[in-house]
């Protein structure tokens, strides 16, 4: 009894953050789903076995992960009438009432994707990125080859065939005919938009990579957005068409092995950056990256300079709050500068330094 009481709890956390985070569907329907695993219901049997695992384990979210993906496969079109994402119309209870049928017909094909952690890629964060890599070479006009840690699917590492704008200045940037518009993307000072950026190189790692250009990448990627976000999920889908034409190395591997590999390269930028991924390394892999890149700082030249560029959730002082920041640190010197300050999906990203 402890143990569903610990699971009812979990998912009813979820569905409050859901609430907050503008998820209103995913919050009505996973509260109908604490009450269903209290009263021993659907939910409760697809969810056996799971009544221990921790919070960390975002269950609540693997779950309706897996119900979006029987979704977007075309298994679930009673769920599909309601969810915004395939163009239905969120009516919670009736969403609700088909997804508890969904439990009871299709637990078989639910349970395993329990297994898998919730995998998330955000476009809108290339509007940070984009805009602190013209900052970059504003600061020396060099070619970049990109590094990214943590990096999901790579999708961000296109950022450079994204289209942006800005909120009240009639100025953009980025290909005009990209499928990726972030509309209102940048606020406040405007990036240094002539800056022409060169990318000669993309690599990215991650310990659980995801292909974008297979059909088993794509639905993962998709599933875990959540189907009232329309914005996120039409910009994900974009992305994922450019990153059909634009190829990028991307391999498994830990942020601590990853920087180890990285060495500078005469004439050229070697940038190495993230994006809310630093939270999830522990106090230690925290330590080694951020010794790895002094090391390398150390060792950098105004022929082989080096940038950290990342936007994480940061505090600006020890007894600050956090915030999204974007900040550019970069060697030889290592002047690091907060290039300005975002939104946990990255648009509008509002820059405070003059481009
Ligand atoms: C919230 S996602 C962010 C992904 C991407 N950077 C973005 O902004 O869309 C966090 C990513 O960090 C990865 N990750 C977690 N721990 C890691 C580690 N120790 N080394 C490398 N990647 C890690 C996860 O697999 C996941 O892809």
């Amino acid at each position: 009894m402890v143990a569903v009481e610990h699971l009812v709890q979990t998912v009813r956390d979820q569905a409050d953050a859901c609430r907050q985070l503008g998820s209103p569907l995913y919050a009505a329907l996973l509260e109908r789903c604490a009450d269903d695993i209290r009263g021993g219901g659907p939910a409760a049997r697809v969810l056996a076995g799971h009544e221990d695992d921790p919070g960390s384990a975002a269950l609540a979210l693997r779950l309706m992960g897996g119900v979006h993906r029987l979704v977007l496969e075309g298994a679930a079109p009673a769920v599909a009438a309601y969810y915004p994402s395939v163009g239905g119309h969120p009516d919670p209870e009736a969403a609700w009432r088909a997804v508890r049928d969904l439990f009871d017909d299709q637990a078989d094909r639910l349970r395993p994707l329990l297994e898998s952690a919730p995998q998330t890629n955000e476009v809108g964060r290339s509007s940070a990125l984009v805009g602190g890599l013209l900052h970059v070479v504003r600061a020396a006009p060099l070619p970049l080859r990109l590094v990214e840690i943590g990096t999901s699917a790579g999708l961000n590492l296109r950022a450079d065939h994204f289209w942006y704008s800005h909120t009240d200045m009639e100025r953009s940037w980025g290909p005009r005919d990209s499928p990726v518009r972030l509309t209102g993307s940048w606020a406040g000072m405007l990036p240094p938009v002539d800056e022409g950026l060169r990318i000669v190189s993309r690599e990215g790692s991650d310990i659980a990579p995801v292909d974008p250009t297979t059909a088993d990448g794509r639905l993962r990627l998709l599933s875990y957005v959540w189907p009232d976000q329309t914005d996120r999920f039409a910009r994900l889908q974009a992305a994922i068409e450019v990153a059909r034409r634009v190829s990028v190395d991307v391999e498994q591997r830990d942020a601590v092995s990853a920087v180890r590999r990285v060495e500078p390269v005469n004439g050229h930028w070697t940038v190495v950056w993230h994006s809310v991924m630093w939270q999830y390394l522990s106090a230690g892999d925290q330590e080694a990256v951020s010794e790895r890149l002094a090391e390398l700082g150390a060792a950098a030249t105004p022929s082989a300079p080096l940038a950290h560029l990342f936007f994480e959730p940061t505090q600006r002082r020890p007894d600050a709050e956090y915030e999204f920041l974007v900040v550019l640190q970069t060697w030889p010197g290592g002047a690091r500068r907060i290039l300005g300050t975002g939104v946990a999906h990255g648009i509008p990203t509002t820059w405070s330094a003059a481009g």
